[in-house]
């Protein structure tokens, strides 16, 4: 299997810990190590003095699993899957589930392993472009229209990397619907699940609006805690979890001992920690609707409507010049933040992802106020 460079990580793997100010970061804040032991009930803080450091359950730990499952409406643990990470179950997810003379839709701009490891395996891939215009909308229509009689899985992340969309739930059920009766599964990527803005309520899962759909979620966005590399599938698809179960005795095997209980621990403080994840963003977005309420001589904005993310545009003429690569470059050479330019996503040079979830975003942006200049 040949892999095409992932963009996005090549570019983090540069200058993520070279840099003062990541200001293009898709996950929230990590959770100190100190704090969240202090969040543990009796039974997680006994599992986690007595830990010895063995290997795991290859599926995940039962009370990790059962957890998980409480995400879900209609998911017992042992539809649940345990991982390092969402990367390394969307890995095992493509690579069993696809090969050549499949076609796959995913959505895009997005992260590129939704739609590179699926190519690899041998499908191929169709690109739903999400349309500025349109507020970085799904267009149900449109995609449904792409649908071929070869297609076999529609890749949704919602709420989205990086614009921040998140579909009403009418056209979500729709695209569930559209998809179970053309007997094409849909996988959607909810690692962002539960950072919904402005009151919108949480998309109901796709594991639960469709026994066949495929949920990706993980510890790392929402959840803060991206150091522990824990992720799972979720479906009451029994043979996908299968199959990818056979996969993963080729890359992890199992958990690290540690990270489970950690996430079992978040996991069980959901609600103080989603909290915390709700506030640092729900600030930071406020800097922003100020911020590029002042800037619109450099950037346009669409105001994301979910997730830790949000994909601004260059002004073209404006004090930030018209390409994203030269300003990131720019700007991180004379300010120490780091910028993402669309680059990365193979999707023109004219947008950047501004990460919602750091705590030192305001001072970021101010500096990135000063590096454009005072307003003409
Ligand atoms: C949409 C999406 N899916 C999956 C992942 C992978 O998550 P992790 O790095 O925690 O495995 C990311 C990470 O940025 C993502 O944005």
């Amino acid at each position: 299997m040949r892999l095409a460079d992932f963009a996005l990580e090549r570019y983090f793997a540069r200058w993520e810990f070279a840099v003062q100010h990541v200001l293009c970061a898709s996950d929230v804040e990590g959770w100190p190590m100190g704090e969240l032991l202090a969040l543990a009930d009796d039974e997680a803080r006994a599992m986690w003095e007595g830990l010895s450091l063995g290997y795991t359950e290859s599926t995940g730990h039962p009370l990790l699993r059962r957890e998980i499952s409480t995400l879900y409406e209609s998911v017992e643990a042992e539809h649940v899957l345990v991982f390092a990470g969402a990367e390394e179950a969307i890995f095992c997810l493509m690579s069993t589930s696809l090969q050549e003379g499949n076609h796959v839709i995913v959505t895009w701009p997005g992260y590129q392993s939704l739609y590179e490891v699926a190519r690899a395996a041998g499908a191929t891939v169709s690109l739903h472009a999400l349309r500025e215009e349109d507020g970085w909308s799904l267009d149900v229509d449109r995609l449904v229209r792409s649908f071929r009689p070869e297609t076999r899985m529609v890749v949704v992340n919602a709420p989205h990397n990086p614009t921040g969309m998140l579909p009403a739930e009418g056209e979500w059920r729709r695209l569930a619907s559209e998809c179970a009766a053309a007997g094409i599964r849909l996988v959607a990527d909810e690692v962002y699940r539960f950072l919904e803005h402005d009151g919108s309520r949480t998309l109901p899962a796709g594991a639960d609006i469709d026994e066949r759909a495929v949920s990706i979620g993980v510890m790392s966005k929402s959840f803060a805690m991206a150091g522990l590399r824990i992720g799972w599938l979720a479906t009451r698809d029994r043979a996908v979890l299968d199959r990818c179960a056979r996969m993963k005795d080729y890359t992890t095997i199992c958990s690290s001992a540690p990270s489970e209980v950690l996430a079992l621990i978040g996991l069980r403080a959901r609600e103080r920690v989603l909290a915390r994840s709700r506030s640092i963003v729900a600030a930071n977005l406020a800097v922003l609707d100020d911020f590029f309420d002042r800037r619109s001589d450099a950037f346009t904005w669409v105001r994301p409507r979910g997730g830790s993310t949000g994909f601004p545009k260059l002004v073209p003429a404006g004090p930030a010049g018209s390409s994203a690569d030269a300003f990131a470059a720019r700007l991180v050479e004379e300010t120490g933040v780091l910028l993402l330019p669309s680059t990365a996503f193979g999707s023109g040079d004219s947008h950047f992802r501004i990460g919602l979830g750091r705590t030192d975003l305001p001072e970021a942006i101010a500096k990135l106020d000063g590096a454009l200049g005072p307003r003409a």
